[in-house]
């Protein structure tokens, strides 16, 4: 047995979502941590497509346990109706776990999201606009509303009429919005926690008694280690850790329960919202990479910035998550450009640094320091072995270890469940 966490090592969206369904066939339980429905999580198995938002991507696979956890924040109108359309196609929703301790979005966060980014002008961040930075910080202040609450018709109905008035008084007199009317709510979400009832549960014991018991477990990361609301590029970040270090927090296991730790990185680097990115592209490599990735938000349908591979960034994530492996997405995205780069430090005045550094002003004037490398073709989507990557793959990929020190297990050379080359397998 083994219990792997899997995150992001950029600004979210590297593939995730097709590693942790892959090393999910081979998983008891998988565990989402932190985060909510910002989160989109693009699976493809056979011909099927599916785009997850709050599931976890053990839903897949009808014996694994998917759970999740207390530190996620769940709109459960959102959740209701991903699981509505996973069930409406054949998807079985009776390994789903909802922690009691979670965190409730509402309307209000979702609507504060959005006042709150139109008061910000130009300095906005570029949220989704899902209400999650709203509901971290009414559970930093104590006042949010557990599932262990919207489960409890009393208790709900009290704790919102509370929360609402207060609520009401900051859209309307800092923000000069709608107030929003209280018995909507209470009916929509009454619906809700029908919906979702019978899958809440004490999730810290249900795990412990599982990892006990032997199971293999997944902690599925959702966004990236730069969107990590302590070591990411603040302000442009999201509420919550990303980080390993999330899954003891948000999932209720000690640092030791985590036997491996695998960094996925996209072959090159996205990112959506605002923020600096050295190595964003601007001309018209970028917008191929663009085009030819489909890189355009699975929540929000944004276009994603595109640019170069990152190495600064890696180095960091490897230090700051404890990676213990990489698994390296898009392979075949990049293929087909004759010179690919990868950035191996910044420059400023001179100066070459490889450090990331804290400031998100001082990451802005940075010019990127590059290494160029031979490109690959993009017909590698049957590869299944290493040794079977042509030679300028394998040279970028050996790069990419050589740079973080962390050596590279899985590659996605396709969309596809099977569509991975595996050098190792993480739950030995
Ligand atoms: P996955 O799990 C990429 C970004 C938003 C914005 C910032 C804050 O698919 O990788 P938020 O709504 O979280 O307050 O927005 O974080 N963001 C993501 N970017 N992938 C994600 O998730 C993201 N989740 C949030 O674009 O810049
Ligand atoms: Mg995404």
């Amino acid at each position: 047995m083994a219990n792997v966490a899997v995150v992001g090592t950029q600004w979210g969206d590297e593939g995730k979502g097709r590693f942790v369904d892959f090393l999910a066939t081979g998983a008891d339980v998988v565990v989402r941590y932190q985060g909510g429905n910002n989160a989109g999580h693009t699976v493809e198995i056979g011909s099927e497509q599916y785009k997850l938002h709050l599931v976890p991507s053990g839903i897949f696979n009808p014996r694994t346990l998917s759970i999740l956890a207390h530190g996620t924040v769940i709109d459960p109108v959102s959740l209701a109706a991903e699981m509505d359309e996973l069930a409406g196609r054949g998807l079985d929703m009776s390994g789903l776990r909802v922690s009691l301790r979670a965190q409730v979005v509402l309307p209000h966060h979702r609507a504060l999201d959005a006042l709150g980014e139109a008061a910000r002008g130009d300095a906005d961040i570029g949220t989704t606009r899902r209400g999650i930075g709203p509901a971290y910080m009414d559970k930093a202040e104590r006042s949010g509303i557990r599932i262990c609450d919207l489960i409890d018709d009393t208790v709900f109905e009290s704790k919102l009429r509370r929360v609402m008035d207060e609520k009401n008084r900051i859209i309307t007199r800092v923000y000069d919005g709608e107030p929003l009317a209280v018995e909507p709510i209470l009916d929509e979400y009454r619906a809700c926690a029908q919906r979702i009832r019978p899958y809440v549960t004490d999730t810290i014991w249900l795990l412990h008694e599982r990892i006990e018991a032997g199971d293999n477990v997944l902690f599925e990361g959702a966004q990236g280690t730069l969107l990590d609301l302590d070591v990411g590029t603040y302000p442009y970040v999201t509420s919550s850790h990303p980080i390993a270090g999330g899954v003891c927090v948000g999932a209720g296991v000690g640092p030791a329960a985590i036997h491996s730790v695998a960094g996925v990185v996209k072959a090159y680097t996205t990112r959506v919202g605002k923020g600096p990115f050295v190595t964003e592209l601007l001309d018209e490599t970028g917008q191929w990479i663009r085009e030819k990735g489909h890189e355009y938000g699975a929540t929000t349908g944004r276009p994603r910035r595109c640019g170069w591979l990152d190495a600064v960034i890696l180095r960091f994530a490897a230090r700051v998550n404890g990676l213990t492996h990489l698994a390296v997405s898009r392979m075949d995205t990049l293929g087909g450009i004759d010179r690919v780069k990868i950035c191996t430090g910044y420059r400023r005045g001179g100066v070459v640094t490889d450090r990331f550094p804290a400031r998100w002003e001082e990451l802005g004037q940075y010019e990127p320091v590059y290494e160029e490398l031979p490109g690959w073709t993009d017909q590698i989507s049957d590869v299944t072995r290493y040794d079977e990557l042509p030679e300028a793959a394998r040279l970028y990929l050996e790069r990419i270890e050589e740079l973080t020190g962390v050596p590279v297990a899985m590659i996605g050379v396709g969309a596809r469940r099977d569509q991975a080359v595996v050098r190792c397998d993480l739950y030995r």
